[in-house]
């Protein structure tokens, strides 16, 4: 029987590997605008990265890791998620220790084994950033925006949740009545029973309506924060809204990762159907240190390709050129003629003789933009038979001509 990709696994095939292409080299673009530079961590790591930053509580953790014993017996896990591996190659090559702010950019696959469904997979693409070393709310503003900017370069419709989770001055007390509420209500399913006692807040974002219900009537988060996770929850709103940012504030968004403080963000597109979350991401001030860094702000994003591709429409263009011959004797010097031309245009070129009409069909299967043929004129005279497939233009120039044309 044939071996096929592995369930939920994909191929990225052209005409799609076009747009992923195109979406990567937007997106590094305009993170290279914002100063963030290009990292790429392995993709495999130890276990512990993964167990420490995302967090024993997360599904991720808890059900979807492609985790293994490796032959030399250390036990590791291909990456779920970028941050937890450029914070331990942050800390590795000792730049939490340099100061300043580091700002890096990284895209590729992540692998989590969830059950594969529309626009979730068990290997996906994600396109991140993370800054290291600023504290200011105008960073996780400026990250906000970056996302936005790299969504709205390709005219994808999306609404921004926006939240505060707080900090270790002021979650823990929320926790604690959190979960004296929860203590008090029996009816709670059976996930959000087992968050109780392992990450309470995470029980907010639980997708069961009687839940959903019940917690209508749980204490606020916002309502407990401290005076430094409130004056930068406002100060952020205040800038987005200066910016002319639209967002709704969502006090039950505490996303799936347990490394986070402060800043929450979330941009949801309603075209996509279950799996809505385009990009998601916040501010992470502890995990560093907790890591064995020094204490180093950081914040940052991932964007789901997958889903961003399913959004954008990308028309293809009629693009470079086609070249061929009527004759078999003069293949040597299409081939030789295909190689300096390439030097600085996109060229298809036909090994076998064919006539004018098969030339021209071939040339438009290809999309080329010039169909560029030598028959025995051609041959004779030095030249080459050019035609412009979408001006519907033809004409003869020299070789010289063509090669500069
Ligand atoms: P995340 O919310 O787990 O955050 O993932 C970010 C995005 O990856 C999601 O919004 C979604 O578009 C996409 N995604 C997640 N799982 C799947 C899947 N199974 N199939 C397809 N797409 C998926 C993080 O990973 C954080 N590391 C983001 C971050 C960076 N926070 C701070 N810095």
């Amino acid at each position: 029987m044939a071996i096929k990709a592995l369930r939920g696994m994909k191929d990225i095939l052209p005409p799609l590997s076009y747009k992923y292409l195109a979406f990567i080299q937007k997106a590094s673009a305009i993170a290279q605008n914002y100063t963030f530079e290009y990292i790429e961590p392995p993709l495999l790591e130890e276990t512990q990265l993964f167990k420490r930053s995302v967090g024993e509580s997360s599904d991720i953790v808890g059900k979807e890791m492609y985790q293994f014993i490796d032959k030399g017996g250390n036990d590791v896990c291909l990456r779920p998620e970028g941050t937890a591996g450029v914070v331990r190659s942050f800390i590795e090559h000792k730049l939490d220790r340099q100061g300043g702010v580091h700002r890096f950019y990284y895209y590729g696959s992540m692998f989590r084994y969830e059950r594969p469904q529309k626009g979730r997979f068990r290997q996906f693409h994600q396109f991140g950033v993370e800054s290291f070393g600023e504290a200011s709310v105008y960073e996780d503003a400026a990250i906000i925006l970056l996302a936005k900017e790299i969504l709205d370069s390709f005219d994808i419709k999306y609404t921004l949740a926006i939240n505060s989770i707080g900090c270790p001055a002021c979650l823990p007390t929320y926790k604690k009545e959190l979960v004296s509420f929860l203590t008090k209500h029996k009816d709670i399913c059976e996930d959000c029973k087992r968050r109780k006692d392992t990450n309470p807040i995470r029980v907010l974002d639980c997708k069961n309506a009687t839940c959903q219900e019940i917690y209508n009537e749980a204490p606020k988060l916002l309502e407990h924060l401290c005076e430094s996770c409130q004056r930068d929850f406002t100060k952020l709103q205040e800038i987005l809204k200066a910016e002319n940012v639209e967002f709704v504030i969502d006090e039950r968004l505490v996303r799936g990762l347990d490394y986070y403080t402060k800043t929450a963000f979330e941009f949801i597109s309603s075209e996509l159907g279950a799996q809505n979350a385009i990009a998601g991401g916040g501010r992470y001030d502890n995990l560093v240190e907790f890591l064995g860094g020094r204490p180093t702000p950081a914040v940052g994003f991932a964007i789901g390709v997958e889903r961003i591709l399913d959004l954008i429409e990308i028309t293809q263009h009629r693009e470079g050129f086609y070249l061929g011959s009527m004759l078999d004797e003069a293949i040597d010097k299409v081939f030789h003629l295909a190689l300096q031309k390439r030097k600085s245009a996109k060229l298809y070129v036909e090994y076998k003789a064919k006539s004018l009409k098969a030339h021209l069909k071939a040339a438009d299967k290809h999309d080329a933009k010039y169909a560029c043929i030598i028959g025995e004129d051609e041959l004779q005279n030095g030249t080459i038979w050019i035609k412009d497939l979408e001006a519907k233009k033809e004409w003869h120039a020299s070789i010289q001509e063509f090669l500069e044309f």
